[in-house]
């Protein structure tokens, strides 16, 4: 039996497997521009974020429908719950569906489709994150956020992704101010390629509860320390940092660091299709005690939003 866990970081676009890919391609009349799902996995081949993300938004032309991305989401579900998955916090990219014409809604109630059938299906709980592309104007962000407006019942918090470099957390002060006034839960990705001092800004700038990925707080030790007082969850992804180079190789990822210096750290997949494993991939890639797997594991219980959502809009 897998040891049961919450899945914190996980962008679903990023579950969208090179056999799924096709499949949706044929439904949809796209044609890719790889011969086959080998072809594709050949150009899985990334020298940092900004290599991955251009395959990643170009993937996406394949979902058109709400049918596709209930599709996406069910497929990531029956995954995650194979490796112990109860609860998923499930990032998705608005901007990126709207840019090519396919609406708030057709990706919000299809993702819904397979969410909302979760607990029943795969056992595994679920919540929405929808995060704004840094890299994208404040501007858009905002109107994203009013967009989505009609489907707040369906949606926990916001996030904040894509190129990280020259597009610091103090860009997007007024989204998430109106965020948290729409009584969204905030995160931000922050400390993945961009300095320590972006995780210093999402706290204090964006108020944000969790910061993703964050490994290089290693490099300011006040950090860690305001980190560590703080219970700061920081939600990493070990495939991810080797294959974006983040890290030079597993054997260098400062998680066992993190935990010795009292992180609350907690393991995920990110973009499991792209990166080499899903969550329980990620938990067998590093050299990790079984007192270690059960502290990841509780903090990933410990860092979710599982209050109901209701409850806390209410009060
Ligand atoms: N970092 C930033 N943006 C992303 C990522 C990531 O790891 N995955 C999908 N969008
Ligand atoms: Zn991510």
């Amino acid at each position: 039996m897998p040891l049961p866990k919450a899945e914190l970081h996980l962008h679903i676009e990023g579950t969208l497997e090179p056999e799924l890919a096709f499949e949706l391609a044929a439904r949809n009349g796209v044609t890719l521009p790889y011969a086959d799902t080998e072809d594709l996995r050949e150009a899985y081949r990334f020298d940092d974020l900004q290599s991955f993300l251009d395959l990643y938004y170009g993937l996406m032309a394949v979902l058109r429908t709400e049918r596709d991305f209930a599709d996406l989401a069910d497929a990531y579900l029956a995954r995650a719950a194979a490796q112990g998955v109860r609860h998923a916090e499930i990032f998705f990219d608005p901007q990126a569906h709207l840019a090519r014409g396919v609406s708030m809604g057709t990706v919000v109630e299809g993702l819904w489709r397979a969410l909302g059938d979760s607990e029943a299906r795969h056992g595994v709980s679920t919540r929405l994150i929808m995060c704004f592309l840094r890299d994208e104007s404040a501007e858009s962000a905002m109107d994203t956020l009013m967009a989505a407006k009609p489907h707040l019942d369906r949606i926990t918090g916001v996030g904040l992704d894509s190129a990280e470099v020259g597009h610091p957390p103090v860009k997007f002060r007024e989204v998430y101010e109106a965020a948290a006034a729409l009584g969204l839960r905030r995160v931000a990705h922050a400390g993945e390629e961009g300095p320590p001092e972006y995780i210093t800004e999402a706290l204090d700038v964006l108020g944000v509860e969790r910061v993703d990925h964050g490994l290089r707080c290693m490099e300011d030790p006040e950090l860690v320390a305001r980190l560590v007082r703080d219970r700061i969850p920081l939600t990493l992804c070990p495939l991810s940092n080797v294959r974006l180079r983040a890290v030079d190789a597993l054997a260098d990822h400062p998680l066992p660091a993190m935990l010795e210096a009292g992180l609350r750290c907690t393991v995920n997949s990110d973009d499991p299709a792209y990166f080499g494993g899903y969550i329980g991939d990620n938990f067998d890639a590093l050299p990790l005690t079984d007192e270690q797997q059960r502290e990841l594991a509780r903090n990933s219980f410990l860092a979710a939003f599982l209050e109901d959502d209701e409850e806390r809009r209410a009060a």
